[in-house]
């Protein structure tokens, strides 16, 4: 940024709100945009070129959602602007699809402006830009479906981010993993849950958001059995980075919508030792290491990459082996619909023997009596 002003665009077409918020603005300094449609924020970037986007989801002429999606699919435009959305109804869908458009953040409204503040701040951060906004203060005080959004939000972002970085060759950001997975420790001990891994079931792009199920289940499966905290971090952490090899596999395997031929398959069976390679590569934990080369082994040995059995298998592997199954049956998928939680524990109690007995038992015992919600 050139200079020590903060340019901001305020999208939004109820009149009394942006002129609210443009005075807030105005009195900590800041240069102030306004636009009031999707097709005048497009052209009001092209012309300003702000720092940061606040966009009201609900637009006239092209709504938040596709106005989100053009700005980041628009190659005129040089650089990835952050982009807050505003929604009046704490509608999951509507953050979610929010959220796949490309914005980083989703605030409920009406929203007190210091949470704003907030975001702004934490999304500056993860921009890695120096907006230099003052600290607040006092904590804010995050109502509980903002704390869900903003950890679907920075979860999918951190997610997201490594598989791409993994990808194109280049290093995990392992710290973005320790801080998630710090947040999402902190919340589980102040909520006793973490119900989020359950809310998030339907969206479409499996691959992270399965990663954030398997690390939030994890940790919260770890939590009942009281394991260590610093067990709960291994757990997280490698919830997060189980399939971290599935960004060495052909994509037209990742995503077929029909079953893998033998082939396939046996490529597909890869993904555990790629998974393990990297993370050696990358000095990662060596729980976090059997959490992903395990997670597909079975305790009768009838698993992958390497057939273990029993005592062979990691307390980790044992874990990450049905929070990954459960999670797998529970969830929408390209080539299959998700069973309900029950069919899911019966389809993996058959044949016996694939999952540790004890531990089973216990997740079977934990999901009927719904202590981590549904
Ligand atoms: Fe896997
Ligand atoms: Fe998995």
């Amino acid at each position: 940024m050139a200079s020590l002003t903060k340019h901001i665009l305020i999208v939004d077409n109820d009149f009394n709100f942006s002129a609210l918020l443009s005075d807030f603005f105005l009195k900590k300094g800041w240069v102030v945009y306004t636009a009031k449609d999707g097709q005048q924020a497009v052209n009001n970037v092209h012309t300003n070129d702000p720092d940061i986007i606040l966009m009201n989801v609900d637009l006239p002429v092209r709504d938040g959602i596709a106005t989100c999606n053009l700005l980041r699919r628009d190659i005129a435009i040089a650089r990835q602007y952050p982009i807050i959305m505003m929604g009046a109804f704490p509608d999951k869908k509507k953050i979610v699809k929010s959220i796949e458009a490309g914005c980083d953040d989703f605030i409920v409204k009406p929203f007190k402006f210091d949470v704003l503040i907030n975001k702004i701040e934490k999304i500056a951060d993860f921009y890695r830009k120096k907006i230099n906004i003052p600290k607040q203060e006092d904590g804010v005080d995050y109502k509980e479906e903002e704390q869900e959004a903003e950890i679907i939000v920075y979860s999918r972002n951190a997610v997201k981010k490594i598989f791409s970085n993994t990808m194109n060759d280049r290093r995990i950001e392992y710290p973005v993993v320790q801080k998630v997975v710090d947040n999402m420790v902190k919340i589980l001990h102040r909520e006793n849950n973490l119900p989020m891994a359950f809310k998030m079931k339907s969206y479409n792009d499996y691959i992270y958001i399965h990663s954030i199920n398997v690390a939030s289940l994890s940790m919260s499966f770890a939590y009942h059995l009281k394991w260590e905290p610093s067990d709960l971090q291994i757990v997280g952490e490698g919830g997060f980075l189980h399939d971290i090899g599935k960004t060495r596999i052909d994509l037209q395997i990742l995503m077929k919508p029909d079953k893998l031929t033998d082939a396939e398959f046996s490529e597909m069976k890869k993904h555990p030792s790629l998974g393990r390679d990297i993370l050696v590569k990358e000095n990662i934990t060596d729980g976090i290491q059997k959490i992903a080369l395990e997670h597909h082994e079975r305790i009768n040995g009838s698993g992958y990459p390497n057939s273990l059995s029993g005592g062979q298998i990691s307390k980790f592997g044992k874990l990450a082996a049905i929070i990954d199954a459960y999670d797998a049956l529970t969830t929408d998928r390209c080539f299959k619909g998700a069973v309900d939680s029950l069919d899911a524990l019966k389809i993996m109690s058959e044949p016996a023997g694939q999952f540790d007995q004890i531990l089973f038992d216990k997740f079977a015992d934990l999901i009927k009596n719904e202590t981590i919600g549904k």
